[in-house]
């Protein structure tokens, strides 16, 4: 069976309120999605993970382009690398996260992981990586470990065609500073708050327990993306970016950002499974 076909292709999306979806594939590896891109249409984001792959394994590869390689990764003959799709209004600020379960499984392919990184992608266009799991046997932990809860991604368009998508670091305000045990080193100097792997896993005890499981705060245990647009779209219209980019530091300081107060705020939308196992 090719590893690469999705077992699972639910598309959830803004698109029936809007009613003008466009006869084009959800695949983010269809070049014809990355361009022609008109604000509050639909684009097409895909996310990317690698069990035990650091920053700088991730090099160029792009998992359009490379998924062969990507997809023939793998320990005892189950893959690490791992694809999510999302389909999403462009005009609108939203939140992508894939279940916590796809994520658990696919890092626990890799048995000797001790980091999980990811990235955003269009056909041909890739974010640097990012990371959203961490030991503290990892050299670059900073003695630190945890789940990432939340990253945010700018992704800037040129007349409705892909130009880049690049990580906006949001800091951690949220969880008490550089300092804290919970706030990761996540790439090129960017931080993230992240929940402690015992907090989700309900193994720990007093203090220790940094996740309320039995509430939606339990979302933190998982990454959420939330992806606001800007640059000008292919009517050369300007996605309101600056307004999305206020919201999102909003979210920051309010600490529901990282939450799922943020996800009421911001549409969580589709979503397809890990194509790597
Ligand atoms: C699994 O994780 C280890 C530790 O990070 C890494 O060295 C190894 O290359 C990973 N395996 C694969 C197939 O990526
Ligand atoms: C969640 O569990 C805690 C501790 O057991 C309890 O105090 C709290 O009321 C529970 N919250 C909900 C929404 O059930």
């Amino acid at each position: 069976m090719d590893r690469w076909m999705p077992r699972l292709a639910i598309v959830l999306c803004a698109l029936d309120a809007l009613g003008r979806a466009r006869a084009a594939s959800m695949d983010p590896c269809d070049q014809a999605n990355e361009r022609g891109v008109v604000s509050g249409e639909r684009v097409v984001v895909g996310v990317g993970y690698w069990a035990g792959g650091d920053v700088a394994r991730w090099g160029d590869a792009h998992p359009c382009g490379d998924r062969a390689t990507l997809g023939a990764i793998g320990v005892n003959g189950v893959g690490v690398v791992g694809t999510t799709t999302f389909v999403v209004n462009s005009g609108e600020m939203t939140a992508l996260r894939g279940t916590r379960a796809d994520e658990d499984g696919l890092y626990a392919a890799n048995a000797s992981a001790t980091a999980m990184t990811v990235v955003a992608y269009t056909a041909t266009k890739r974010s640097t990586p990012r990371v959203v799991r961490l030991e503290t046997s990892d050299p670059a932990s900073e003695g630190k470990s945890g789940i990432v809860s939340a990253l945010t991604l700018l992704v800037t368009f040129d007349e409705g065609a892909v130009k880049y998508l690049r990580w906006h670091d949001a800091g951690c305000g949220n969880c008490g500073g550089t300092a804290d045990a919970r706030c990761l080193p996540v790439g090129e100097g960017h931080h993230a708050c992240a929940a402690s792997k015992a907090g989700c896993d309900g193994t720990c005890s007093g203090s220790a327990c940094d996740v309320a499981l039995n509430t939606t705060d339990a979302l933190r245990c998982q990454l959420t993306v939330t992806m606001a647009t800007s640059g000008t779209d292919a009517n050369k219209e300007v996605f309101v970016a600056g307004g999305q980019l206020e919201r999102l530091s909003k979210y920051a300081s309010s600490g529901a950002y990282a939450s799922a107060a943020a996800s009421a705020s911001a549409a969580v939308t589709g979503v397809t499974g890990f194509i790597g196992r």
